[in-house]
């Protein structure tokens, strides 16, 4: 089965929002995509391994003629691709060479909070190192970096504080998938942005409380690319960085992709599509065969019906070896008791009126609890009925929940697997599983950045019977 069509409402697809920005085709030369270069240890073991990542200023030639200032990590922008291997412990020195505090959020990754974790509770000063420890255990999975300070996210992020992420382990490792990393295995981190006359970002003039969005599509902060393709089978990361857009993404020739990941891992089993949309802070892999092409085609990447990137077909040895039939476990653990409280999340509101159950975010306080180790059904609701509605992109920290049901009827199809956000249409209730692995205090929230940073965000403690009122140093907003 192929499905040729968005799971998602298409009543709440952002281009009925009336701040919708519509992407627009760059009238730039193409460009060779960006591969980001995979972080170097400053050290490592058989067990450890050490790495120093640091926000920077910087400038990149993005368009012909003067450069853009723009942030990122250990560059100009963006990030080198950080690699973790499950099992493995890391000690991770954070930088700061920016003129103000920052954070480093670890989405997606399995890690106590709030301090380890990066979110708002865990500033990182200029000049200042801070240094992490962990362990990470998780399946293979394709993650990011990308800064937290609230209600700064927006601000940070759209300045180029983001990188991929990749966790291996040894089960993904058996499989046949290409994983020969920026050959046939290559990230792509979907962004938008609006450059001004003088090719710069202006984050304060395009800031919209429902989300800032820009027309044109940076992709691995490359404007009009293309990528060399030298192998039949090629494996995309595809993340959604943008602040606010939602990715409608289809190619020309309607050329199927096989979803094999979604935010936390490998689905049970291939899914077959050819539209896939992303919403805010989402990974999807996917698999493209390009079997039926030759040297010299090109395949087009579209979101919406706006060319966003090309492939340029090369000499490929032909590669018959079909996907697996059968990917990975996806067990999840189940609720075992029964008068475990489904917890509530209400998103609710447009603009500066967004808030969960509501409130607006409190950075002193705590709003829901839940016991380590212990799996619990959450209802995330989108009362958002307003002007067509607007999808809310859930996630929460603290590791990846199981999605169970969309307003009492199946999760879509390509939802199968690991997830840590997910799409919520408006009028909808999503339920789902989540199990917490290590204490803390965690955030959940919209990932419109700017819902977050507006208020669409809440946090909850995960506490141990022994500890079950833990005290955590909160970082106070008035501090910031
Ligand atoms: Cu992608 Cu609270 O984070
Ligand atoms: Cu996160
Ligand atoms: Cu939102």
């Amino acid at each position: 089965q192929v499905y040729d069509h968005y799971f998602f409402n298409e009543s709440a697809y952002d281009y009925h929002d009336g701040g919708y920005v519509k992407l627009e085709e760059p009238d730039v030369p193409a460009s060779r995509l960006n591969i980001p270069a995979i972080l170097a240890p400053d050290q490592e073991t058989d067990t450890d391994v050490w790495y120093t990542v640091s926000a920077q200023t910087g400038e990149t030639q993005l368009l012909p003629g003067e450069k853009t200032k723009t942030w990122g990590y250990n560059q100009s922008l963006l990030g080198p691709t950080i690699v973790f291997e499950s099992g493995k412990n890391y000690h991770v020195t954070l930088k700061n060479d920016l003129p103000e505090l920052t954070t480093f959020h670890w989405h997606g990754l399995d890690v106590p909070g709030p301090y380890v974790d990066g979110g708002c509770h865990a500033p990182v000063y200029p000049g200042k190192p801070r240094k992490i420890d962990f362990t990470v255990n998780q399946p293979a999975a394709t993650l990011w970096l990308h800064a937290h300070p609230c209600p700064l996210t927006g601000w940070d992020v759209w300045h180029g504080l983001a990188t991929a992420v990749v966790v291996k382990d040894e089960h993904e490792a058996q499989l046949p998938l290409p994983r020969n990393y920026g050959v046939d295995d290559i990230p792509l981190i979907l962004q938008d942005r609006r450059f001004d006359e003088h090719n710069q970002w202006d984050y304060d003039k395009d800031y919209d409380p429902d989300g800032t969005a820009g027309p044109t599509a940076l992709i691995n902060g490359t404007v009009n690319p293309y990528f060399d393709v030298t192998t039949q089978k090629l494996r995309l990361r595809i993340l959604d960085g943008s602040n606010r857009r939602e990715w409608r993404l289809h190619l020309s020739d309607d050329l199927e992709m096989a979803q094999i990941g979604s935010d936390g891992g490998l689905l049970p089993e291939p899914v077959y599509l050819t539209k896939l949309m992303l919403t805010c802070a989402e990974r999807d892999e996917i698999v493209l065969d390009f079997e039926q092409y030759h040297p010299g085609d090109e395949v087009t990447l579209y979101s919406d019906d706006v060319p966003i990137m090309k492939f340029r077909i090369h000499e490929f040895k032909a590669d018959p070896t079909p996907l697996p039939d059968h990917l990975a476990d996806v067990d999840y653990p189940e609720v075992e008791d029964p008068n475990a409280p489904i917890h509530q999340v209400v998103m609710s509101g447009t603009d500066e009126e967004v808030e969960i159950n509501g409130r607006k975010f409190g950075m002193m306080r705590i709003d829901d609890r839940q016991e380590l180790g212990k799996a619990e059904y959450w209802d995330i609701t989108n009362t958002n009925d307003c002007c067509g509605g607007m999808i809310h992109p859930y996630h929460t920290h603290g590791g990846s929940f199981k999605v169970v049901s969309r307003n009492g009827k199946a999760p879509y199809p390509n939802e199968l697997g690991y997830k840590d956000t997910i799409g919520v249409n408006a009028g909808e209730t999503v339920r789902v599983k989540m199990r917490f692995n290590y204490p803390g205090v965690f955030m959940y929230h919209c990932h419109i950045i700017e819902h977050e940073d507006g208020g669409m965000m809440a946090q909850l403690q995960v506490y141990t019977q022994d500890h079950p009122h833990k005290k955590y140093r909160l970082m106070d907003m008035d501090t910031l």
